[in-house]
């Protein structure tokens, strides 16, 4: 059951101080306000509201603190240098949210509330979109199981949350080239569990593995195939392309990899511009042989956080691979600019992608 519902605004008495657009961080500072909702059986998704940035008081027995019945989005607002406000593509999270929530036993949520509660919020905050190339206004929405017990069973409340943090780079490299290690023992996800689904346990699984990538140089960890450890996946925070030979190669989606947003995107200006681009299975031997033979021209991530992040180095198992001489690659580089471009308002935006706030 779905309530028909407006968002009740409470405006903060208390504005914060806004961080300086060169100290961002990622996810490090948040705005004055939020959205919450909240669902219950009984009445649906009801008493949709933006309040101050405020803790949230669960029950300890809350079912997202012991199974983990959660799922999460991240899109981004940008300022555009005549001060309009625009999203990215906010229907393909809300599409991938619903998805994630059918997976997780998450009733859906409206795709058009949730994207007025998104612009709502942000009109309100908007004085948060952070000045200076390359930030935005990072908008994380995502969804607990609140109902208070312990059986296994799908929870019969929610909320539905909205939080805003003005960004910089995600990685500490900013648009440089990152190094990234092949992970050979531990595995992020399998065909047929939960691993195209937005969820918490996908992350928690991917940390002890970050963890040693970190003490080693690596700034994150690209995941193979959980049967066979031979397949390229993704790298938990974006998914990945490899240029080879003239062709741009990524993972075809196989239900254990995320159906990244900047993935389709950059998939359709590839194909805008006539360069060749293959959705298959990619292992990560061919690759390697690839870089061994001077065909691998470049390889780079794609994300909402990530944006278009060039990887200058692989490890697999202690076999450095390094990309295009550590540099940025060509179509990185254009892909970098042009979808910064659309999303900034610099460019002409040929595939209706921006939403004005
Ligand atoms: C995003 O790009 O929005 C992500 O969800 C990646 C990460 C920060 C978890």
């Amino acid at each position: 059951m779905i309530a028909a519902t407006t968002i009740q605004i409470e405006r903060t008495t208390n504005p914060k101080v806004k961080p300086q657009p060169d100290k961002l961080g990622f996810g490090v500072h948040f705005t004055d306000h939020m959205f919450i909702m909240n669902y219950s059986a009984e009445h649906g998704w009801h008493q949709a509201r933006i309040v101050p940035y405020q803790p949230i008081t669960l029950d300890p027995a809350a079912k997202v603190f012991h199974y983990g019945q959660t799922v999460f989005e991240g899109l981004k607002a940008y300022r555009t240098e005549e001060g309009r406000v625009q999203l990215f593509r906010p229907d393909m999270n809300f599409k991938r949210l619903n998805r994630s929530n059918d997976r997780m036993s998450i009733p859906p949520i409206p795709e058009e509330l949730g994207i007025e509660a998104v612009k709502e919020l942000t009109k309100i905050d908007q004085d948060w979109i952070p000045d200076g190339a390359g930030n935005s206004l990072y908008i994380r929405p995502f969804v607990i199981a609140t109902e208070p017990l312990l059986g296994v069973h799908p929870s019969h409340e929610y909320q539905f949350i909205i939080i805003m943090s003005p960004v910089g780079a995600y990685y500490p490299e900013g648009i440089n080239p990152v190094k990234i290690f092949v992970e050979s023992r531990y595995v992020r996800a399998m065909v047929g569990g939960v691993g195209e689904a937005k969820t918490a346990g996908n992350y928690a699984a991917g940390l002890k593995a970050q963890e040693a990538a970190n003490e080693q140089g690596y700034t994150q960890v690209l995941w193979l195939d959980g049967a066979e450890h031979k397949y390229i996946e993704e790298v938990g925070s974006m998914n990945v392309f490899f240029k080879i030979d003239g062709t741009v190669y990524t993972p075809a989606l196989n239900g254990s990899i995320l159906d990244g947003i900047t993935r389709n995107s950059t998939i359709q200006l590839l194909k805008h511009w006539n360069i060749p681009v293959v959705e298959r299975v990619l292992s990560i031997e061919e690759i390697y042989e690839a870089g061994r033979t001077g065909k691998l021209e470049e390889a780079f991530g794609t994300g909402t956080a990530a944006v278009i992040s060039p990887v200058g180095e692989l490890n697999w198992k202690g076999e450095k691979l390094v990309i295009n001489d550590g540099a940025t690659g060509e179509v990185s580089e254009k892909l970098y600019d042009n979808l910064t471009g659309i999303q900034y308002g610099k460019l002409e935006d040929p595939f209706s992608w921006m939403v004005e706030v």
